[in-house]
């Protein structure tokens, strides 16, 4: 767990000097807009999602050899799934969704801001996310680039993660089923998770037997990991948090914490990660830090 844990610090570390490097080589016409645009992006967060496009391209590189390359090229899918994320974010924070004043243990964007300057910052990080991907110093293959594109485009649009928060506030005066909870959660968080996973995979070329087993590994991650933030929304702390808490019951949201109780949630989310952690059991040490950042996804407390 602690070669775990250096090894994601290290793994954000290096995401947040690539970030900055495209920063600095983006255009400086609207200042205001990159402001807020670092100030969401790099501003620590747990970069699970870095994480785990690193976990996967190291893990495929260790088929073929390729870890010479490998590591900017995926610095640069890491950095642009962290543009994705933190657009969702800001999007997520805004009053007209779930109005949260904090994130990451300061104040959100449209507060430190403004509503129109934070819609447009999470609008310019969601089409940097994109560039990043679609530019030749991400790999040379224009094959490997559009299935990038393609599978963040999927995974964050309509059938992703605006589909589900879409579900998500529609639940707000519905109450799902555990299937539509589920379905919900795979969509609004699981999604970015599998692509993340799958995009360190396809960075890294990794064999067809691999990406399925990611891809199986993610599924189950995702769902757990969404289900650990509802278990964090109902018992952890705000200050540990640095975002609100307690906020999903007071706005009646759809849970597993509400549907099947603490417990139960508990005993759910530790068995995804179980069964994450079985899909890549063949690749023993090899997989040992996707392995680890499975039970760390459960077991944070922030
Ligand atoms: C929060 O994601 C939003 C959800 C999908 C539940 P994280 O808990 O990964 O947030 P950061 O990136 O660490 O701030
Ligand atoms: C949002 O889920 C997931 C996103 C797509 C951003 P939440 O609304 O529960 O995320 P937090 O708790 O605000 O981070
Ligand atoms: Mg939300
Ligand atoms: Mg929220
Ligand atoms: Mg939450």
């Amino acid at each position: 767990m602690t070669d775990f844990t250096a090894q994601l610090a290290t793994d954000a570390d290096q995401c947040a000097d690539m970030l900055d490097m495209i920063f600095n080589a983006q255009s400086m016409q609207a200042p205001r807009l990159v402001d807020a645009m670092r100030y969401a992006v790099l501003n620590g967060g747990k970069r699970m999602r870095a994480g785990l496009v690193l976990g996967a391209a190291r893990l495929a590189a260790t088929e073929s050899d390729a870890s010479t390359y490998i590591d900017s090229r995926a610095l640069r899918v890491a950095a642009a799934l962290e543009c994705l994320h933190a657009y969702s974010l800001i999007h997520d924070d805004l009053p007209a969704m779930d109005d949260a004043d904090t994130r990451r243990g300061k104040s959100s964007c449209h507060i430190a801001y403004d509503e129109a300057t934070a819609i447009l910052a999470g609008d310019a990080l969601q089409t940097l996310a994109f560039e990043i991907l679609a530019d030749d110093a991400t790999h040379p293959d224009p094959a490997v680039r559009v299935a990038l594109v393609t599978t963040l485009a999927r995974a964050s649009g309509l059938a992703g993660m605006a589909g589900g928060q879409m579900l998500d506030l529609q639940a707000e005066t519905r109450t799902l089923t555990l299937a539509e909870t589920e379905q919900m959660q795979m969509m609004k968080t699981g999604a970015l998770i599998v692509c993340a996973a799958s995009c360190g995979a396809l960075v890294g070329e990794a064999s067809s037997t691999l990406v399925n087993a990611i891809v199986a590994y993610a599924d189950k991650l995702g769902l757990a990991f969404q289900i650990a933030d509802d278990l964090l929304d109902y018992d952890g702390d705000s200050d540990g948090m640095g975002k609100p808490v307690g906020q999903d019951a007071i706005k009646g949201k759809a849970s597993f914490v509400t549907l099947m109780g603490v417990a139960k949630a508990k005993t759910e989310a530790t068995s995804l990660v179980d069964n994450a952690q079985m899909a890549l059991a063949p690749w023993q040490d090899a997989a040992a830090y996707l392995r680890a950042l499975a039970g760390f996804a459960v077991a944070r407390r922030s």
